[in-house]
């Protein structure tokens, strides 16, 4: 029997963690499952764990208004390093980069219990962007025991910076396992109802990089190209950062055929997803799922981790600059060659068995040995 602790913190880690959580209980033969999350996200960590029925074993609970870096990064450390004492796991298992993941990551190093990285090897090989995320998961790496990397491209990744290719496993994102548990062609719902005369456009932003002055050129991009299209509808699912609700209420209020509304549950935005004509976001995990659905993704960024979005024709980088995205967002709505070019459904993150495959290697006795050589 082996004690996996299994820790995550905001919306995204949560819903690619659920599935192996789901798998690891499914096992209780051969696992103990402990959870913790740190609640670096609240609400929008909690419509997760609700709609995926998890209920954690610890909840550090660490979320205040507009929280620092720094502040978040020392209360996950101290937080799971008494987690970490009481519960004696014999591996942890972190998500992808953020704060809760390497702080998490990083609490046990300290204690020398081996960390294996779901979503590792992921990169822009530019440290700033996206931001602390880049970092975040490079340092993850550093000391990582098991790497589970979603992609090919990902274990490459992780093969050119020296880690030993015993230690790596593509395995898929789980971000599919949990699409294939959401998404349904009954689902109706209000706002769906309001958009079905018209193409629906679905937004979301929230990259801390993004905050200030990117973000203002954002809005008034989509803001412009909105009111130039009587035949569209937008929606916006509002992150809940306070800092980017007053820049998107300063940009986005009062304009028509768009609606900003909470947060949407997992299983209401995989819908939402399905119905949309196109997405504009600077989200991670959407230009993973959006493929599978035969989604376009313009993504408002600098930089991109997930270029397998990209080549396979779904995703396009746009960047932050007004202009740029006013022309490119203008573009895929007016030529239905260049719509027809993107919105072909493909799956270059997997297949959806992700998680039993993470699982599997896992397993008492298996032979997988680690980068250091204690992870069976
Ligand atoms: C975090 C992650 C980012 C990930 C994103 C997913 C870091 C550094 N950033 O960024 O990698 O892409 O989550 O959404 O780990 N808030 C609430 N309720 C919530 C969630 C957030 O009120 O349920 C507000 C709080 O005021 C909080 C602020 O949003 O202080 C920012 O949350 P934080 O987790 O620091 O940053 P995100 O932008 O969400
Ligand atoms: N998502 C959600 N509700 C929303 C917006 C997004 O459930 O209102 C889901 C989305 O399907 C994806 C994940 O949240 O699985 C992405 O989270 P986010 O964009 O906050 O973080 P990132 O992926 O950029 O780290």
């Amino acid at each position: 029997m082996k004690t996996v602790l299994v820790v995550f913190g905001t919306r995204p880690e949560a819903i690619k963690m659920a599935p192996v959580v789901r798998e690891l209980r499914s096992r209780a033969e051969a696992f103990h499952t402990v959870v913790c999350v740190t609640g670096q996200h609240r609400q929008m960590l909690d419509q997760v764990l609700s709609a995926f029925s998890i209920t954690p074993e610890y909840d550090l609970a660490i979320m205040a208004e507009q929280q620092t870096l720094a502040e978040m990064t020392s209360r996950v450390l101290i937080g799971v390093d008494d987690v970490l004492a009481k519960e004696k796991p014999d591996v942890v298992l972190v998500h992808g980069d953020t704060t809760t993941s390497f702080a998490a990551a990083l609490a046990a190093f300290y204690r020398q219990i081996p960390v294996g990285h779901v979503e590792a090897g992921l990169r822009t090989s530019n440290m700033h962007s996206p931001w602390p995320e880049e970092f975040n998961r490079c340092a993850i790496d550093l000391h990582s025991d098991m790497y589970f990397a979603p992609t090919n491209q990902a274990r490459d990744n992780l093969l050119a910076e020296g880690k030993p290719a015993s230690a790596i496993l593509v395995t898929g994102n789980t971000a599919i396992d949990a699409l294939l548990q959401t998404t349904r062609a009954e689902y109706s719902n209000t706002n769906l109802r309001w958009a079905e005369d018209s193409r629906l456009i679905l937004i979301t932003a929230h990259r801390r990089e993004n905050q200030g002055a990117p973000m203002h050129r954002m809005f008034r991009a989509i803001r412009r190209v909105l009111e130039e299209h009587p035949n569209v509808k937008a929606i916006y699912p509002i992150h809940l950062n306070p800092e980017v609700r007053r820049i998107a209420h300063q940009e986005l209020d009062g304009l028509d055929r768009f609606r900003m509304i909470e947060p949407l549950d997992v299983v209401d935005f995989h819908n939402f997803m399905a119905a949309s004509h196109l997405i504009l976001t600077d989200s991670g995990g959407i230009q993973e799922e959006a493929p599978s659905l035969g989604k376009p993704v313009l993504v408002m960024r600098e930089t991109t981790e997930r270029p397998e979005g990209i080549a396979a024709g779904t995703c396009e980088l746009v960047g932050t600059d007004e202009d740029v995205i006013y022309n490119q967002f203008t573009e895929l709505l007016d030529s239905p060659q260049r719509y027809e070019a993107m919105a072909n459904a493909s799956n270059p993150f997997g297949d959806g068995h992700a998680a039993a495959r993470i699982v599997d290697a896992l397993m008492p006795g298996e032979q997988h040995k680690g980068a250091h050589g204690q992870f069976a």
